[in-house]
């Protein structure tokens, strides 16, 4: 797999600060109206990181990735792209400044081909530099080359994965969001996707992956965050976090 198939991404805008981390959240607090779920989570992801976020069903992963695309409501706390601060700003715009997101659940258009679904994430590239951009994607996901011109709905769940990845990689994110891109795959094809996971941060990707399979994303991670009940329980490098008996037995011993 090359690490150069992509480019390292999208401008970091004006009004950055040299040296910020692509991604710094601090003290979030994040929920649904009144309901609170995320009760003050930090996170830092630098450029070529995989920052792995574990925790048990219901822990609040998925709110806070969400929260920090502008899907959930950010009650306190802040997000900063780069330094500048982007809390409470709508996906839209986050998309425009180079944060890509992969949701947990129906993250393809069933209907439409695989090239169609790509034409979604072409949309706001130049037209000069769609090929080039198609080209990459299907340099690190080449079985897309080769269902095209199926319907999304005919794709196995592994291949679904990487049309979500590939899609939200096309306008060569600097930061990119993963909710659970390997539920319920098969234990070969999850490492596979860890594989692509880990060259894409290499290319220079800020990567947050939100998993359940904690082994093995533990292995291809630079940093891990253990939410349990919407706060940060624990933190630290992959093995350390794999070799803590506590982790071992509130977390791992719970992975799907
Ligand atoms: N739209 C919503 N409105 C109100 N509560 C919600 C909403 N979405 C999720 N929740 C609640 O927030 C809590 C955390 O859910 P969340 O999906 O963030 O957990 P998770 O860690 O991603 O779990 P899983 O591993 O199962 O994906 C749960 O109690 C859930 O019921
Ligand atoms: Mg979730």
């Amino acid at each position: 797999m090359a690490a150069t198939a992509l480019k390292a991404a999208a401008s970091q805008g004006t009004g950055t600060t040299a040296g910020a981390p692509a991604l710094l959240v601090e003290g979030l607090h994040a929920g649904y109206g009144k309901v609170q779920i995320v009760h003050g989570v930090s996170l830092t992801a630098e450029r070529g990181q995989v920052v792995v976020v574990l925790g048990p069903n219901g822990s609040g992963k998925s709110t806070f990735v969400k929260a920090v695309y502008g899907l959930a409501d950010q009650f306190a706390g802040s997000v900063k792209h780069f330094g500048e601060e982007i809390s409470r700003t709508a996906p839209e715009v986050l998309a425009r400044r180079g944060i890509g997101y992969v949701p947990q659940r129906d993250n393809v258009f069933v209907t439409l081909t695989v090239q169609e679904n790509l034409d979604v994430g072409l949309a706001p590239v130049p037209r000069a530099e769609r090929r080039e951009r198609l080209e990459r994607v299907f340099e690190l996901f080449p079985l897309l080359y080769e269902r095209r011109k199926q319907p999304a709905g005919t794709l196995s769940g592994g291949e679904r994965q990487m049309l979500a990845m590939a899609r939200a990689l096309l306008p060569q994110p600097s930061v990119l969001l993963l909710d659970e891109p390997t539920a319920a795959l098969a234990s070969k094809v999850t490492a596979h996707l860890f594989q692509i996971v880990r060259s894409i941060a290499d290319s220079g990707v800020a990567v947050v992956l939100v998993e359940q399979n904690a082994r093995q994303a533990l292995q291809i991670c630079d940093w891990a965050y253990v939410l349990i009940n919407g706060q940060v329980a624990f933190e630290g490098k992959g093995r350390d976090i794999a070799g803590n008996q506590e982790v071992v037995r509130q977390v791992l011993g719970e992975a799907r």
